[in-house]
């Protein structure tokens, strides 16, 4: 559409199957195995047999999926007879399908919220990059790809635009936050407008939005089976340009992405700057994604080399340091600081005394999760949902910790769902701190908005990595706790308090996201072959860091 020319671009030479792709084999060899490549197709076809036959962390599609239905098929549910749809269900389609926004007679997105008993609109008349993904994995589950192509196509031109903020120029790989439609009824004409942080309260940049789109655009490729649309010249262009903001060269002593406040679905000051789990699970997801769907012609080739050895580092990172478990905690607690040269144990210089009383207590015998964000003396021990979820999802978590996340979820159920799933981060940061780390933002007061409100949307990143896990009653619980209230207050953005039961303060009612994160939730609950499109198994040649703790095998 729109004069990208989309034809038919060859695909027997096919996107090479990365799924469970041998890193250190490419790392060695860059000329790759041949015999690798196969088509999405074939994948999809193999995976299932392969699905079928083996056991672990990876079977859900054995476990669960009654009919081993291939992700080729249309995903309209066929299997509902062993589930009674709620009555919610359709309310949810409906209130979904209210929320299309069309951009020359074709859906292109969806809109955040569609409230009209809202005084102040702000932005939430616009499609969100990050808000619409948990609507385009309804879509794609019920067998509605286009609106998913549409969107990846117009979000795709808009990255084409020349992105200003006053004199500055932006990367050119960067990605709106958000966009809207603008009809002239007059004229009859559709116009858009979009936002690259030049608009956003706060001026934040939209980090998450480029990691989305290239996690989307496989999304669609695995559901559909769809090669042509990645294989386009300019969706190959348009990853490119994406990694080439974050793969570039700099000062840096890590392989973590570093970032202003603000960069990501938290998208207001809470002390998230530096290198934020929220980011860096979405970074290493993009580029497990990225090598996926990039060909392996000569542009192509040198991305993917570059691509491989960061996630190699990055993985090996993250692993290492942002992990937290008992061990962990109280070999951080018996530090010395002050260590020098590369024998140093404590290598950031984490000031033990920084550790604060809270996460003494929350941390359990069994379990573990990744904290916050790592750098120079500055451990955030804060818990943050979407990170520790995809995590999980991209396998940056070992299969190890991707259990002790769940175990840490069982055990501290109370703090982290209480009575709403699901808190985005704990706990909320109150009086002085908040104060100085968020700048006293009114919306952000304790246990509210970003700072430890409890976020419904976050139900479907909660659900798939219990599918991924092979915990799905975990997913059950929560779906029922939202079941109790969602429809009922009106689908609103947050829920406020300790236990999150109250409906948040400025919350947004018929909040987009609320709908279709409970849709997706509920399609891959009942289905759990369509949790492929949104997960990456484990690669089996990243060699596991060797731990001290092991915490979740005791
Ligand atoms: C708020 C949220 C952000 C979301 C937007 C639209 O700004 O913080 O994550 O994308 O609303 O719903």
């Amino acid at each position: 559409m729109e004069g990208l020319g989309l034809k038919n671009v060859s695909s027997h030479c096919s996107i090479s199957e990365m799924d469970d792709y041998d890193l250190s084999r490419l790392l060695d060899k860059p000329r790759l195995n041949i015999e690798r490549q196969r088509s999405f197709d074939e994948r999809s076809l193999s995976e299932l047999s392969i699905g079928l036959a083996r056991g672990g962390i990876d079977n859900y599609e054995s476990t669960y999926s009654p009919g081993g239905r291939s992700v080729l098929d249309t995903p309209v549910s066929s299997t509902r007879n062993s589930f009674e749809p709620h009555p919610m269900v359709a309310e949810a389609w409906e209130a979904l399908r209210r929320s299309l926004v069309h951009f020359r007679d074709q859906p292109v997105g969806t809109i955040a919220a569609y409230d009209h008993a809202s005084e102040e609109v702000l932005n939430y008349d616009q499609v969100f990059v990050r808000d619409f993904v948990p609507s385009a994995l309804a879509f794609l589950m019920n067998g509605e790809p286009d609106i998913v192509k549409n969107f990846l196509l117009k979000t795709l031109q808009l990255q084409g635009w020349e992105k200003r903020i006053d004199r500055f120029k932006l990367g050119e790989g960067a990605m709106p936050a958000s966009f809207k439609v603008l009809h002239d009824p007059v004229r009859k004409t559709d116009t858009i407008v979009a936002d690259f942080g030049e608009s956003a309260i706060g001026r934040v940049a939209p980090v998450d939005s480029g990691f989305w789109w290239i996690i989307l655009l496989r999304a669609y490729t695995k559901s559909t089976g769809d090669l042509s649309l990645a294989e386009t010249p300019e969706c190959q262009k348009g990853m490119k340009l994406i990694l080439t903001l974050c793969l570039s060269e700099g000062f840096d002593t890590f392989p973590t992405l570093l970032c202003a406040d603000g960069c990501s679905m938290i998208d207001r000051r809470m002390g998230i700057y530096g290198y934020p789990i929220e980011i860096q699970a979405l970074f290493f997801m993009a580029l497990r994604c990225a090598l996926s769907l990039l060909k392996h012609d000569a542009e192509g080739k040198e991305c993917i080399e570059r691509i491989v050895k960061r996630l190699h580092a990055l993985s090996y990172h993250m692993r290492s340091y942002f992990w937290l478990d008992f061990q962990q905690l109280n070999d951080i607690y018996r530090y010395k600081t002050e260590e020098y040269s590369h024998t140093a144990v404590n290598k950031f210089n984490v000031i033990p005394d920084s550790i604060p009383e809270w996460v003494f207590d929350f941390m359990p015998t069994r379990g573990g999760y990744f904290i916050g964000n790592v750098s120079p003396a500055r451990m955030d021990f804060r818990w943050f949902a979407l990170g520790n979820c995809v995590a999980i999802l991209a396998s940056l978590s070992t299969p190890e910790q991707s259990m002790a996340i769940m175990d840490l979820i069982e055990a501290r159920w109370e703090e982290l769902v209480g009575e709403m799933p699901l808190k985005i981060t704990y706990p909320a940061i109150e009086s002085h701190e908040w104060r100085i780390v968020t700048g006293c933002d009114p919306k952000n007061t304790r246990w509210s908005y970003h700072n430890g409100g409890s976020w419904p949307v976050l139900l479907w990143l909660l659900t798939a990595a219990c599918i991924k896990t092979g915990r799905p009653q975990i997913a059950r619980r929560a779906i029922d706790l939202a079941e109790t209230r969602l429809l009922k207050d009106s689908w609103p953005e947050y829920y406020d308090g300790k236990l999150g039961r109250y409906i948040g303060k400025q919350a947004r009612k018929h909040q987009t996201w609320s709908i279709s994160g409970y849709l997706v939730a509920k399609m891959m609950l009942e289905d759990p072959s369509h949790l492929g499109m949104i997960s990456l198994e484990e690669d089996k040649q990243m060699k596991p860091v060797i731990r001290r703790s092991s915490s979740w095998t005791c």
